[in-house]
């Protein structure tokens, strides 16, 4: 892996997040050149110590690794289309889905580029710590971005980061819509948001411990009730519907989640645990 420092990196896309990402690059040493479509905003890192490419081609010759940082998808394929890629190596940070990822590497490595896709999972002030987690996906880098923050190589297959993205996404809107409504629950009784958040905050780190063992049994598409089953669930979930009903709050997610553990049950499968409602998750268009 090439000196992380002794990288040339060039940051195309010089947004909020575009920005903060050539700081991270400049305040760990790398020789930096930056190109945005607005060349004014780029004031401030030129200032820095960045170089400031007067054509996105110029910035694709700078020599090094050309990091893409713009709206979407649509925007480097229209900013790169008339581009001479060829030799380039392209990192795109761009967020889309895990087919525009596929389709743009298809497209790239077909005009010569090497081309890895990327997801940032972090916000423009944590880059450059170890917070900010970084997911790349398709060739192995040969490269360091270890300035940006923590840098994981999720596979070749250059779909992997957007699909972690989303997948990332859907923990995350989960556990906070879970509290929120524990929080609309509570706020009947006089509990303000702040008393149950640490308790809340135990319950999904419980939670979260149970994964590595369900998560064998999604594997091994076995599902034995070794704690509860899925029965056993479903009627703790209708208190919490009926619960949620009387105290006059929003019930559409306890339904929701009674309505799958019904299906299942439906289809046979009230005696074994939890996880065998991945059988709902798999399924389209419920
Ligand atoms: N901000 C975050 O917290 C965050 C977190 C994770 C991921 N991301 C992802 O990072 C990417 C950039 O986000 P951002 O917050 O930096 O957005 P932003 O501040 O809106 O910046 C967008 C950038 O894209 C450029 N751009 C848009 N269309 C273009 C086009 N057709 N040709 C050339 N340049 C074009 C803009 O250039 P101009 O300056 O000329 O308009 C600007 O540099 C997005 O995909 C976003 O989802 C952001």
């Amino acid at each position: 892996m090439t000196d992380n420092a002794n990288t040339p990196v060039s940051v195309v896309g010089l947004g909020l997040m575009g920005t903060a990402l050539a700081r991270a690059f400049l305040k760990a040493g790398h020789p930096t050149t930056v190109w945005n479509r607005t060349a004014a905003k780029a004031g401030s890192l030129v200032a820095e110590g960045a170089r400031l490419a007067p054509t996105i081609g110029e910035a694709l010759d700078a020599g090094g690794v050309t990091i893409l940082c713009l709206t979407d998808y649509s925007a480097v394929r229209d900013l790169l289309g008339d581009a001479g890629l060829e030799g380039a190596t392209l990192v795109n940070l761009s967020s889309g889905s895990s087919a525009q990822s596929r389709e743009t590497s298809v497209w790239a490595e077909k005009r010569g580029a090497r081309y890895l896709d990327g997801a940032i999972m972090a916000i423009p002030s944590t880059i450059g710590t170890a917070e900010a987690m970084i997911l790349l996906s398709g060739p192995r880098p040969d490269f360091d971005l270890g300035a940006l923050g923590t840098i994981s190589h999720l596979g070749e297959d250059p779909g992997l980061a957007s699909l972690y993205d989303v997948a990332g996404l859907t923990m995350m809107w989960s556990v906070l819509n879970a509290w929120l409504q524990g929080t609309a629950m509570l706020k009947t009784a006089g509990v303000d948001a702040a008393t149950f958040a640490p308790f809340a905050r135990q319950i999904a780190a419980g939670v979260a411990d149970w994964l590595p063992g369900y998560a064998e049994q999604v594997d091994k598409d076995s599902f034995p009730a070794e704690v509860a089953a899925l029965e056993t669930d479903a009627r703790t979930m209708t208190h919490l519907v009926e619960e949620c009903e009387a105290l006059g709050v929003n019930a559409e997610l306890p339904k929701l989640f009674k309505a799958m553990a019904d299906r299942a049950i439906a289809a046979g499968h009230g005696g074994e645990q939890y996880p065998v409602l991945i059988r709902e998750f798999e399924r389209a268009g419920n």
